[in-house]
């Protein structure tokens, strides 16, 4: 058995940092100087300090990316005047798949042309100075937006522009993104992620790290996504990272979103402190909605509305957010902007004060939880070297199992659908250890939905197209 530990061993980061830092588009990158950088930022630029000081109402946190850096810089302001609390730097796919010369050439060209080549910021080909100005005089938290399997030199650049937030990990960034980069690699590069993020971290300033909940954000039941950012929150805590946040996306079903915060937060707790890592301070951030978007703006703009009111219900310390030209492409940043509007709108007029409860979120909370402690107990017992190297073997063996995955080392046989409520239920768990009597449960309630036996794959494609 190989427990997540507090005596785990450090990735041994030493000879590949070299490597990694040597590499020229790194820029001679100096990790006493970056530190230097860091400290004379304002404290506010750590989310650690701003959610200390959060009031009423979860922070807004807007995604954006464009090539040019006049772009971008203009972008920054747009969306800080309009009233994000936390600033975007989302990546182009090129350089998320390290193909930094291609990433370079396209920046090229988009500069020459005055077009977008790139579908976001180029920062491994921006470099960290150039970068580093995007963000003069800004006092709010930056936040490194991308979906990379092997983030080092990423990592290690957004940390020298002076970016204190670093999104992803291991299973989030490499099953819904990657159809073949080796996942048990991907976990061994993220530990050196979240390890030189403990190492440019101080005691009050930390550098914080969110893991993206939401994974292929198409029918996956709660369970497996509240399973994998527990492991995603102990294997930062592993290396050393003590300020991380937990996140998930829209259900589409209003109680089963309640009852699966309420399961998030408790157990993300409960397996912190279980191993050892009472110091690990963690946050909730909720997704409005990740998958298909409806193409009218009108519908568009009221889903949007309608998951910013339930991010204040489960009072979320932050909201990703979307815009009404998510069906489209890239929004422009007038749009990216309104959307924050919006959303602040929404959270202003409608406050919730109490936490809701109900039978049936009592019932789906109880679910979730029994089903994601099963799951989470399967794997600890899991013999492995080190934890992480449990975690590639749960993948093997079908443990965890993310519907709609295109990756090659995930099972793809746990079978979804919505109930009658809309709510996402586990038609067929396949090789993922939830008990019987949870497993007759998720079939029983979706009893209710007819035709649910011989319909399941017209069911499934009309589920995943629900909000349009
Ligand atoms: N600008 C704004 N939003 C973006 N997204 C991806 N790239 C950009 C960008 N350059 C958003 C889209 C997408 C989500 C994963 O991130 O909303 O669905």
């Amino acid at each position: 058995m190989a427990l997540p530990s507090r005596q785990a061993k450090l990735a041994d980061i030493e000879k590949s940092r070299n490597q990694v830092l040597s590499h020229p588009l790194a820029r001679g990158i100096s990790p006493a100087e970056v530190r230097d950088h860091l400290a004379s930022l304002p404290r506010k630029r750590f989310p650690r300090v701003m959610y200390a000081e959060r009031g009423e109402g979860p922070y807004i946190q807007p995604r954006g990316g464009f090539p040019l850096f006049e772009a971008q810089h203009r972008l920054t302001q747009q969306l800080s005047e309009s009233g994000a609390d936390f600033i975007p730097l989302t990546i182009d796919s090129y350089t998320r798949q390290n193909q930094y010369e291609t990433a370079t050439q396209l920046l090229h060209r988009s500069e020459e042309e005055g077009k977008n080549y790139l579908n976001g910021y180029p920062l491994i080909s921006h470099g960290y100075e150039l970068t580093r100005q995007l963000y003069t005089n800004l006092d709010k938290p930056v936040s490194l937006r991308h979906g990379t399997p092997d983030a080092r030199l990423l990592a290690e650049v957004a940390i020298a522009s002076g970016i204190a937030e670093i999104e992803g990990g291991a299973i989030c960034y490499c099953l819904p993104y990657s159809e073949g980069f080796p996942l048990d690699r991907c976990l061994l590069y993220w530990q050196y992620v979240d390890r030189i993020c403990a190492l440019h971290s101080t005691p009050e300033l930390p550098i914080h790290r969110e893991s993206f909940g939401p994974l292929t954000a198409t029918l996956v039941p709660p369970a497996i996504a509240v399973a994998v950012e527990i492991i995603e929150a102990l294997l930062a805590a592993e290396q050393g990272v003590t300020s991380f946040a937990v996140s998930f996306g829209q259900t589409g079903c209003l109680f089963q979103d309640i009852a699966t915060a309420a399961v998030l937060r408790e157990l993300t707790r409960y397996y912190l402190d279980l191993f050892g890592f009472e110091s690990v301070q963690t946050y909730l951030v909720y997704h409005q909605w990740m998958g298909q978007f409806p193409a009218e703006r009108e519908r568009a703009a009221a889903l949007i509305a309608c998951s910013a009111l339930v991010s204040s219900v489960i009072d979320a310390d932050k909201i990703v957010t979307k815009t009404v030209d998510e069906a489209v492409g890239v929004p422009r940043p007038e749009i990216n902007a309104e959307a924050c509007d919006t959303v602040r709108y929404v959270l202003r007029t409608f406050r919730s004060a109490e936490t809701m409860t109900s039978p049936i979120i009592q019932r789906e909370t109880d679910l979730i939880r029994s089903e994601t402690t099963s799951i989470l107990e399967e794997i600890f017992n899991i013999s492995g070297r080190e934890f992480w190297d449990s975690i590639w073997r749960a993948f093997q063996m079908g443990f965890l199992d993310v519907p709609f995955a295109p990756h090659i080392d995930n099972r793809n046989q746990l079978l979804s659908v919505r109930d009658a409520d809309g709510a996402i239920r586990i038609a067929d768990s396949a090789n993922v250890p939830i008990s019987r009597g949870d497993a007759e449960l998720e079939r029983e309630i979706l009893q209710s939905r007819k035709g649910a036996e011989d319909k399941t794959y017209r069911l499934m494609l009309d589920d995943i197209r629900a909000m349009v």
